[in-house]
C-alpha cells in the first residue's frame, strides 16, 4: 500500500530544495523529533530551579510525559555573569538554582525525564551571560558532569566573519566536545537559519533552527511555516528542521491558530518544545499539546517531514508518509477568510479520510478536501479502501462574502461539493445568520442530485440590520443530502462576515478608527508607529524628516487602507511623508472619497512632512493610498464626523521633562543607574529624560508629593528609545497610604535604536492579593528596565 500511495499523490509544482545530505550523527539520539519544554517563550530570563522542577512534576501529573514529552529545558539566564575565577567553569546563579544544575538534573531524572540547558557559540549568550566560544571542552564537560541531556547552542556575540565555514567550525567544536564527554546529549543548533544549517547541520547536531525567533502572534507563526515547510527534504531521523518552540497557550493565538501550530509542527516533523507556563495552562491548551493523533504524526518512526504538495494563494497542502503506509495530509489556510483547500489523490480505489482533530471518518473518490476556517488546518490520515461501504461521503460547503455595511445588500456565494463515491440526492443548502439579518437566495439552493466531484453553487444577498455594530459575525453554511440511497447527512462551515460601521461623531485620531480592509507592501498597517517587518507592533515612533509623531498609521508603499464613513464625516487632516527608517523611499500619497482623489502629495525620504486636508462630505468610503517605495506615514491623521470637537482620545501629560528630570530618580539607589535630562530624544517639546540602566536592572521614576488622581483614565503611556541595549521593561504604580506596589505590563524589544510608545493599561498591572489599584490615590510612578545601557523616555502620560 505504501508504494501505491507514494506514487499517486499529485499536486501543483512547488520549488523543491535539493536532496538532503545523507550524513547524520548516527548516535541513536533524536530518532524522532525531540519533545519537551523550554522556559524562554513564557518566562524570558525569569528561569529558576523551582520552575523547572514544577514543570517536571506537571509533565508527570498532567500526562505530558505519557504523551511523549521528555526534555525539560532551561534557556538563557541560568548562569552568573562571571565564570568561576579558579576553575574557569560556568556557575549556575545560586539565587535561581540553589541546588545547582546538577541538583536540578537529579530531580528531573528522578521523575524519569531529561534535562536540557542553554549555551552560546560566542563570547556571550544573547542575554549577556558567558558564552562557550573557546571554552567548548570545559563547558561540555561541565554540562556532562551535571547530568545534562540536551544542549541548545545559540549564536549571539559570535565574533564570526559570517561565512558558513566559520559557523560549521564553531558548532562542530561543541559537537566534538560533547562527543568527548561520552554522555549522550542532544545537540540543538540555534543559529536562526543564518547560514542554511539544513545543508550542514545533519552531521553537526540533531536539530537546527531554520528561522529567527518565534513570537506569540499569527504573522510570526505564518511566516515561520512559510519558511520552514519547503525544507522538508532535509529532515529525517536524528536530524530535524527546528521552526522554534511552541507558543500554544501563551494567549496571542486563537484556538484555530493554536491547532494550526500543533498540526503544522507535526506535519513538518518539528521538535515539539512546549513554551507556555504549564502551572497555569488551561485544559484547552493541554488538550492541544497532548493530542495523541497529532503527536503520532510528528513522532512517526519513518521520520519524513511533510512534502509541500501545493502552495498557492495562501493555501498549502502537505503530505507526510507514515510508517503504517498511510499518509497524513494537511490542508492549511493561511488566509483571513474561510477557504476550500484540497488535493487530488488519484488511484483506482476510493480513500478513507480520518480527521485527526475530530476523529470523523469519511470517504472520497479521489480528492481530499475541506472547507478550512481562516488560519486553520485540517489534517486527515488517509488510506485507500476497496469498498466505502457505510462510510459517509466527504462533502464540503464553502463560501465567500465581501465587507458588510449596515442595511446594504451584500452578495454571498456558497459552494457545496460532493467528493464521495456515488451521487448525493436531494441536496439543499442554507445560510444561518444572526438575528435581524436577512438572507435571500438569488439562485437555486437545491439540487435533485449531485454526482462525484460536482458542485452546487448558490448566490445569496445578505443584509445586516441598520443598527448592526462593527465586528465579526458568524454565518453558518449548512448542506444536507442523502447518500447511498437513503441515509441523510449534513455538513456545515462557519463563514465570518466582517461588519464595518461609520465612526462615531466627533473629532478623533484615525488610528483609533477600525479600517474595513487594507493592503500593504510589508506586514500589517501599524497603529501609532511606523511600519516594521511582518509582525504587528514591530515599528518605531513615526518620524518624518526628524519630526516625531506619537499618532498615525505606518504603511509600507504601495499600500491602501479603506474606511467606511457612511456619508457621516466631513474632513480628514493629516501630515504625510516617508519615514526616516526608509532613507531611499519616495512615495505618492492620495486620499480618495468614493473613488475621487481629494488630496495628494509626493514626498521623498528625508523631506519635511506635508500637510493635507481632504473634504469627505457625503462620502460612503474613504481610501488612503500610497504608491512608490519605503515606509510611508500618515502622521497625526484626524477625522471629523458629525459635530467637531476636541481631538479624541485626550491624553493628560504627567511628566514632560521640559524643565529637567521632573523629579525622576532611581528606586533602589544601591542597584546603580542614574537619570539626566536630554535633548537628543524628545517627542512633544524639546527635551526628554535619559536613563542609564545598570546591568542587573533597576526601577526609575518618582514618588509623588500629593496623591495623583487618574480616575477616568485607563492606563499609562510614554515614548521610549533604546540607545545601546534594552530588552525587558515593566511599569509599576504605588497606591494608597500603605504604598501598595502594583506592577506588570512587561514589554520586550531587542534592537538598539528602536523607539516606541509604550502603552500599558491598568488591567495589565497586578496588585498584591487583597489590594486593588485605586486610580484616585496614586502615590508613585515607576518604570523597570532590566539591562545595562541607555534608554530615553519622554512624555509620561495617562489616557
Ligand atoms: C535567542 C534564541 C532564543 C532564546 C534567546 C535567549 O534569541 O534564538 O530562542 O534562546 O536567544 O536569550
Amino acid at each position: 500500500m505504501h508504494r501505491i500511495l507514494a506514487a499517486i499523490l499529485i499536486g501543483a509544482a512547488v520549488a523543491v530544495a535539493p536532496a538532503a545530505p545523507a550524513l547524520a550523527l548516527d548516535d541513536g539520539l533524536a530518532l524522532t523529533p525531540p519533545m519537551g519544554f523550554n522556559d524562554w517563550n513564557a518566562f524570558g530570563c525569569d528561569v529558576s530551579e523551582e520552575l523547572i522542577e514544577q514543570t517536571a512534576d506537571l509533565f508527570v501529573s498532567e500526562g505530558l510525559s505519557d504523551a511523549g514529552y521528555t526534555y525539560v529545558n532551561i534557556d538563557d539566564c541560568w548562569a552568573l555573569k562571571d565564570r568561576d575565577p579558579a576553575t574557569g567553569r560556568l556557575v549556575p546563579d545560586p539565587a535561581k538554582f540553589p541546588s545547582g544544575i546538577a541538583g536540578t538534573a537529579a530531580y528531573v531524572h528522578g521523575k524519569g525525564l531529561k534535562l536540557g540547558i542553554y549555551g552560546d557559540a560566542g563570547t556571550n549568550t544573547c542575554a549577556g551571560y558567558p558564552g562557550s566560544l573557546g571554552h567548548e571542552t570545559l563547558d561540555a564537560q561541565t554540562f556532562a558532569d551535571w547530568g545534562v541531556d540536551y544542549l541548545k547552542y545559540d549564536n549571539c556575540y559570535n565574533q564570526s566573519d559570517g561565512t558558513q565555514a566559520d559557523y560549521v567550525r564553531r558548532y562542530s567544536a561543541m559537537r566534538d566536545a560533547i562527543a568527548a564527554t561520552g554522555r549522550p546529549i542532544v545537540f540543538s543548533i540555534c543559529e536562526w537559519g543564518t547560514t542554511q544549517p539544513w545543508t550542514w547541520g545533519a552531521d553537526v547536531g540533531h536539530l537546527w533552527r531554520t528561522t529567527g525567533d518565534i513570537s506569540d502572534n499569527w504573522p510570526s507563526l505564518r511566516g515561520i511555516i512559510a519558511a520552514n515547510a519547503p525544507l522538508y527534504p532535509y529532515a529525517g531521523p536524528g536530524h530535524w528542521n527546528d521552526p522554534d518552540m511552541l507558543e500554544i497557550g501563551n494567549g496571542g493565538l486563537t484556538p484555530a491558530e493554536n491547532r494550526t501550530h500543533m498540526s503544522m509542527w507535526a506535519m513538518m516533523a518539528a521538535p515539539l518544545i512546549i513554551g507556555t507556563d504549564l502551572r497555569s495552562a488551561s485544559p484547552e491548551t493541554l488538550a492541544i499539546l497532548t493530542n495523541r493523533s497529532v503527536i503520532e504524526i510528528d513522532q512517526d518512526r519513518l521520520g519524513q517531514a511533510g512534502k509541500v504538495v501545493s502552495d498557492a494563494n495562501g493555501l498549502m497542502v502537505l503530505d507526510k508518509p507514515l510508517a503504517s503506509g498511510e499518509h497524513a495530509i494537511a490542508l492549511y489556510n493561511s488566509t483571513d477568510a474561510l477557504a476550500t483547500v484540497g488535493t487530488t489523490l488519484g488511484g483506482t480505489h476510493p480513500w478513507r479520510l480520518q480527521d485527526v482533530w475530530t476523529g470523523a471518518v469519511t470517504q472520497a473518490r479521489s480528492h481530499v478536501e475541506a472547507a478550512v476556517p481562516a488560519h486553520g488546518t485540517v489534517v486527515y490520515k488517509v488510506r485507500p479502501i476497496r469498498d466505502p461501504g457505510p462510510i459517509a461521503p466527504s462533502v464540503t460547503v464553502g463560501g465567500a462574502i465581501g465587507t458588510v455595511t449596515p442595511a446594504a445588500g451584500i452578495p454571498l456565494t456558497t459552494t457545496v461539493t460532493n467528493r464521495g463515491v456515488g451521487p448525493l440526492g436531494d441536496v439543499s443548502v442554507s445560510v444561518g445568520a444572526p438575528a435581524g439579518w436577512i438572507v435571500t437566495a438569488a439562485t437555486s439552493a437545491r439540487a435533485r442530485s449531485l454526482a462525484t466531484d460536482k458542485s452546487l453553487v448558490t448566490t445569496w444577498t445578505v443584509t445586516a440590520p441598520a443598527t448592526v455594530t462593527a465586528g465579526s459575525y458568524p454565518l453558518t453554511l449548512s448542506t444536507s443530502y442523502t447518500w447511498s440511497g437513503r441515509r441523510r447527512s449534513s455538513t456545515a462551515s462557519t463563514l465570518m462576515a466582517s461588519v464595518v460601521t461609520p465612526p462615531p461623531g466627533g473629532t478623533r485620531y484615525l488610528s483609533t478608527v477600525r479600517a474595513a480592509d487594507f493592503t500593504n507592501a510589508s506586514g500589517p498597517i501599524e497603529l501609532d508607529q511606523s511600519n516594521g517587518g511582518a509582525a504587528p507592533g514591530d515599528g518605531n515612533l513615526i518620524t518624518i524628516g526628524g519630526h516625531v509623531y506619537t499618532r498615525g498609521l505606518g504603511a509600507s508603499a504601495p499600500s491602501s487602507i479603506r474606511y467606511y464613513l457612511g456619508g457621516e464625516c466631513s474632513t480628514l487632516t493629516t501630515d504625510v511623508g516617508v519615514d526616516d527608517t526608509s532613507p531611499d523611499g519616495a512615495a505618492d500619497f492620495a486620499i480618495y472619497a468614493d473613488g475621487v482623489a481629494v488630496a495628494t502629495a509626493s514626498v521623498t525620504a528625508g523631506a519635511a512632512p506635508q500637510s493635507l486636508t481632504a473634504d469627505l462630505t457625503g462620502a460612503a468610503w474613504l481610501l488612503l493610498s500610497t504608491t512608490g517605495t519605503g515606509n510611508a506615514d500618515w502622521a497625526a491623521p484626524v477625522l471629523t464626523c458629525g459635530e467637531a470637537g476636541p481631538v479624541q482620545p485626550v491624553e493628560r501629560t504627567l511628566f514632560s521633562f521640559e524643565a529637567g528630570t521632573d523629579g525622576f530618580g532611581i528606586a533602589n539607589a544601591d542597584g546603580g543607574g542614574s537619570v539626566e535630562p536630554t535633548t537628543a530624544f524628545h517627542t512633544d517639546g524639546a527635551a526628554g529624560l535619559l536613563v542609564h540602566t545598570p546591568v542587573n536592572g533597576n526601577w526609575f521614576g518618582r514618588a509623588l508629593d500629593a496623591p495623583l488622581d487618574l480616575t477616568g483614565t485607563s492606563g499609562l503611556k510614554f515614548d521610549m528609545r533604546v540607545e545601546t541595549a534594552g530588552s525587558v521593561g515593566e511599569i509599576a504604580v504605588q497606591v494608597g497610604d500603605a504604598f501598595t506596589w502594583c506592577q506588570g505590563g512587561q514589554w520586550t524589544w531587542l534592537n538598539p535604536g528602536d523607539s516606541r510608545t509604550i502603552s500599558r493599561s491598568f488591567d495589565e498591572i497586578s496588585c498584591p492579593s487583597g489590594t486593588t489599584l485605586d486610580k484616585a490615590d496614586i502615590r508613585a510612578v515607576w518604570v523597570y528596565l532590566n539591562t545595562g545601557g541607555n534608554v530615553a523616555i519622554d512624555n509620561v502620560r495617562a489616557e
